[in-house]
């Protein structure tokens, strides 16, 4: 079989006969849930994680996946030991399958994607990112599901204006951005805003990796208290823990890589190395 190898609702398939029926609900109303990760050493990261988070989205949306987590699990390691590649990056879909109208939802529809593990430039975590914020709320904030309208809306208009990733602020009250979660450090406490919005797997993974060094907060944070920030980091599947040197126009702290990011990032590091997640995750 010619790769990437994909796995569409019972069969494995080559990419390019991988195809869903042009009535799927997912297609005609956005009605699907999907979560994303990556492998390190050739394991899948925290695939528990986030196939209970993929359950969770399901059920916030009342779609209902005939597949068991046991079930997807193991296409999930059949497909990295089918493609092969020395890492991998892999996508589960879940949409509301073909209904008897453009409104009702059917049998679900399952699609794992497998690709080469998709690789950021390093530049950005050797000099930063800058983030533009906006006044918006993700629809089902904790949901993952496949809507990202707003957020395509956003980043075809800020990334060629210098911006890397768009900044949601609901109320005066920062969130998330438009595919990660948000920290911030201020005097040694590790700060990042909790409720509306994605319990991110790197973000949980940091709250739980960063004592002894820091003090985190899970609470409601100010769009204020973020430009007075003495750092800022954004953290996610695909760009692991990645500095923030300025919000809009503003530079938080000296506008430069802190001491405090580069340690949490160092840490991320070592967690990943240490394997220690390995099977058990
Ligand atoms: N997105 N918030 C949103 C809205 C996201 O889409 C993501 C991840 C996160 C971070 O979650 P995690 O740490 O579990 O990756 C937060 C993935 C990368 C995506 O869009 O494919």
């Amino acid at each position: 079989m010619e790769k990437p190898i994909y796995f569409v609702q019972d069969k494995f398939v080559e990419k390019k006969n991988a195809f869903i029926h042009v009535n799927d609900i997912g297609l005609l109303r956005g009605f699907a849930v999907f979560d994303y990760f990556k492998t390190y050493f050739g394991e899948p990261f925290h695939l528990t994680d986030h196939i209970q988070r993929l359950f969770r989205s399901a059920d916030l949306v009342g779609l209902k996946i005939h597949h068991s987590q046991n079930e997807i699990s193991k296409i999930v390691y059949k497909l990295i030991e089918k493609n092969n590649f020395s890492e991998s990056s892999i996508r589960i879909v879940v949409t509301g399958g073909v209904g008897t109208d453009s409104r009702s939802p059917g049998i679900p529809t399952l699609i794992i994607y497998c690709d080469p593990r998709n690789e950021l430039d390093n530049k950005f975590y050797t000099t930063g990112v800058k983030i533009k914020s906006v006044q918006d709320i993700r629809d089902i904030p904790l949901a993952k599901t496949i809507n990202y309208t707003h957020a395509i809306k956003y980043l075809s208009e800020f990334i060629p204006k210098g911006f890397f990733e768009v900044l949601y602020v609901f109320n005066d009250l920062i969130l998330e951005c438009t595919s990660s979660n948000i920290f911030i450090i201020k005097n040694n406490r590790l700060i990042t805003p909790k409720g509306n919005l994605l319990s991110g797997i790197t973000r949980n993974l940091i709250l739980s990796i960063c004592s002894p060094e820091f003090e985190a907060e899970e609470r409601e944070v100010t769009f204020t208290e973020v430009l007075a920030a003495d750092e800022s980091f954004i953290t996610s599947t695909d760009k692991e823990v990645l500095p923030v040197v300025a919000i809009d126009d503003n530079q938080i702290g000296n506008g430069k890589i802190g001491t405090g990011t580069e340690l949490i990032m160092k840490k991320f590091r070592s967690y990943v190395d240490s394997k220690v997640w390995s099977k058990s995750t």
